[in-house]
């Protein structure tokens, strides 16, 4: 059974995820009109799996006997200043994901709730691979320049590492 205390943060993760999805998907559809289709492509796969973390947490809190309840969701950014801007974005997006699993990883060591504790074990885990993709994404934008990112835009998807997509298939 879920203390309060730990089922209202983890709550607070649901929300968090599902922001992720649709900011995911806003910089997609920027993306994608604007002719960078392997960007979009990347990002919709990216939506796609946030939505998925969300899924995690709604299932673990109402298996544990909380509630999971689904918010509304602010309404993210529509437009962005370039390619690089919008991973710089998801970098800093990620690390503020990062905080936010960790807060909770935090609050269960204090309450001693080892199942939950477990259970964002795979998160834990998961952001290291988030925050390392996007700094990839970012080394990468800084070697090939401003002047070739057609051929940035080409080869994206391959710098997304398979086991990351296994995983979030769980
Ligand atoms: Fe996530
Ligand atoms: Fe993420």
């Amino acid at each position: 059974m879920l203390i309060k205390k730990v089922e209202d943060i983890c709550n607070r993760q649901v929300e968090r995820e599902g922001y992720s999805s649709n900011l995911y998907l806003a910089m997609a559809s920027w993306a994608e009109v604007n002719g960078y289709a392997g960007v979009a492509q990347w990002l919709f796969v990216q939506a796609e799996e946030e939505k998925l973390h969300m899924l995690k947490f709604v299932k673990y809190i109402n298996e544990r006997g909380g509630k999971s309840v689904i918010p509304a969701f602010k309404k993210p950014p529509e437009d962005f200043k370039s390619i690089d801007e919008l991973f710089k974005e998801v970098l800093k997006h990620e690390q503020f994901v990062t905080a936010s699993i960790n807060e909770i990883v935090a609050l269960t060591l204090e309450v001693k709730d080892f199942n939950t504790y477990n259970f964002l074990q795979w998160f834990v885990m998961e952001q290291v691979e988030e925050e390392s993709s996007a700094q990839a994404i970012l080394d990468k934008l800084r070697l090939v320049g401003k002047n070739n990112l057609y051929q940035f835009d080409r080869d994206i998807m391959s710098l997304r590492a398979p086991s990351a997509q296994t995983q979030s298939a769980e």
